[in-house]
């Protein structure tokens, strides 16, 4: 499958590296074609990766990964919007504000990000999917409590049913919450996990629904 990831920090490349890792074709797109990070990145993937514009990643992926700060991600998505109808679009990212010091949210109650990415790219099958864990866990995670719970939201249940079976192979249980108004509370899980990590010294824990 051809993949297209939309951003270079650790999450583009901790999805990156999961795609690639279980065989996929991978393009990280950046703002420059001739992003360092992404140049960086293409070394470590034997031939499985390639880089270029966010607008030559969405051409080039079936599935794509939004993996951008989450305050420019709404608008990104917007410009892309006629390369990403049809697809899958895995929405990681979280609304975070750092302007008053320790994160909050930029966009909470009534309303989501997940919800505005949608609505900027109305024919893509967006699934929030990722925004509730740090990036160190998202391909194959080995905790000590076994396979944790991705937590999806979104409105196409068959794109839903495609990721909860792919996440299997990336080492996750998943659960889905419904559609993409979901995302107002997954966006809220991401602060509960970051206050975790910031109360008990570290970013290793993830969420486990026990059914
Ligand atoms: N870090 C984690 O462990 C974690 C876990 C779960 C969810 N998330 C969420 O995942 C997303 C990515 O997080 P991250 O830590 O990997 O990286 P990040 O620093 O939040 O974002 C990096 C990406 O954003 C792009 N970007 C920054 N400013 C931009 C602008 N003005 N216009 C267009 N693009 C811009 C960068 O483009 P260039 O490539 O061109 O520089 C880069 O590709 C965020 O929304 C975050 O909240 C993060």
């Amino acid at each position: 499958m051809k993949v297209g990831i939309l951003g270079t920090g650790d999450v583009g490349k901790a999805i990156g590296n999961g795609f690639v890792a279980l065989g996929h074709e991978v393009m990280m797109g950046a703002r420059e074609a001739g992003n360092e990070k992404a140049k960086a990145w293409v070394q470590t993937t034997v031939g499985k990766g390639r880089n270029g514009t966010f607008a030559d990643a969405a051409k080039f992926g079936e599935i794509i990964a939004l993996c951008t700060l989450g305050t420019v991600s709404e608008e990104l998505v917007r410009g892309l919007s006629g390369s990403l109808s049809g697809k899958t679009l895995w929405d990681t990212t979280n609304p975070l504000d750092f302007s008053t010091g320790a994160p909050r949210l930029a966009i909470a109650g009534h309303d989501s990000l997940g919800e505005r990415i949608q609505k900027a790219a109305p024919g893509a099958k967006v699934v929030k999917v990722f925004n509730t864990v740090g990036n160190a866990l998202m391909f194959k995670p080995k905790l000590a409590g076994g396979p944790p719970t991705m937590f999806i939201a979104g409105n196409d249940d068959a794109t839903k049913k495609q990721t909860a079976t792919m996440l299997k192979d990336w080492g996750w249980d998943s659960a889905d919450i419904g559609n993409i108004e979901g995302s107002r509370y997954l966006e809220a899980m991401c602060m509960a996990w970051v206050h975790y990590a910031i109360k008990n010294g570290g970013w290793t824990h993830a969420f486990k629904l026990l059914r």
